[in-house]
């Protein structure tokens, strides 16, 4: 496995891949959500990169970029383990080299939900991503469902720019009390962790209704903030949405796929999490 520094090797080892390339681009960090989308990716590639790249660029001033989990070490170790081919790890500063000026700035899709109290997020995510697409040139990128929105904009950008990358969208990976995986869990004791899994518990409650045949959008929002509101250790809840899977605009009765998404907040932690319905 090579571990690249620079973009001028990684575009030189891209050249040498071959023409079935997979990339897995990630935070670091990694958890066994992360280690799916690699090991899917490996089974549907010739070649295949990951990048680890903490993009300051999608952190809020509010959000503490420095404390964000790292573990570079055991992040190579278990991409080696995964068979990767080679692990692009920038410094920020050759992603944006001084007088950077740039952004890929997507519209309504990113200016929902998360966008609304994480200004500027989803443009620091579609510009690294769209650079890295740019620097690797994958046939295939994998992303994880948890982030429902970001897929959302990345699909819109890919669309958009005609950025030729397919984008593979795959399921979330959930702890065995259904806690979705996400960095952000290590923030959380082990209790708190545990107590989480009402999170989804509330998801699945609305989506039972839903199954059960209702489709007032705004019955379902109200059984998973029941659950929710249930739990001591919820302090807040940011949105319950249920909103169109592909524009993202909240729905009055569930027709098409629907994606029914929830952010709440666990002491000062926010966590999101999703199903699709239909
Ligand atoms: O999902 C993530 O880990 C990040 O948002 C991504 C897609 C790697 C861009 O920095």
């Amino acid at each position: 496995m090579e571990i690249i520094e620079t973009i001028p090797q990684m575009v030189a080892w891209t050249r040498h891949a071959s023409k079935n390339l997979g990339l897995v681009p990630t935070m670091g960090a990694l958890h066994q959500g992360h280690l799916s989308l690699v090991e899917r990716a490996r089974v549907e590639n010739a070649s295949l990169a990951v990048t680890i790249f903490v993009n300051p660029t999608q952190f809020a001033e509010s959000e503490d970029l420095t404390s964000y989990p790292r573990d570079l070490e055991s992040d190579l170790e278990a991409l080696k383990n995964a068979h990767v081919d080679a692990v692009f790890v920038p410094k920020a500063t050759e992603i944006y080299p001084s007088g950077y000026d740039t952004w890929v700035d997507v519209g309504s899709v990113s200016s929902k939900l998360e966008g609304e109290w994480r200004t500027d997020h989803f443009r620091g995510v579609a510009t690294v991503v769209t650079k890295l697409f740019n620097i690797i040139r994958p046939d295939a990128a994998y992303f994880g469902q948890k982030d429902g929105q970001q897929s959302v904009v990345l699909k819109q950008i890919a669309r958009d720019l005609n950025l030729g990358v397919d984008l593979v969208i795959c399921p979330t990976i959930r702890d065995e009390n259904g806690l979705a995986l996400s960095s952000r869990n290590s923030y959380l004791t082990a209790a708190q962790q545990r107590e989480a899994s009402v999170i989804f518990r509330s998801l699945v409650a609305g989506r039972e209704k839903w199954e059960s045949g209702e489709r007032q959008a705004d019955v379902i929002r109200g059984s998973v903030e029941q659950v929710l509101r249930g739990a001591d250790l919820i302090t807040g809840i940011d949105y319950i949405s249920l909103a169109d899977s592909e524009t993202l605009n909240e729905v009055d009765v569930i027709s098409g796929e629907t994606m029914l998404s929830v952010a709440v907040r666990i002491a000062s932690v926010q966590l999101i999490d999703n199903v699709v319905l239909g």
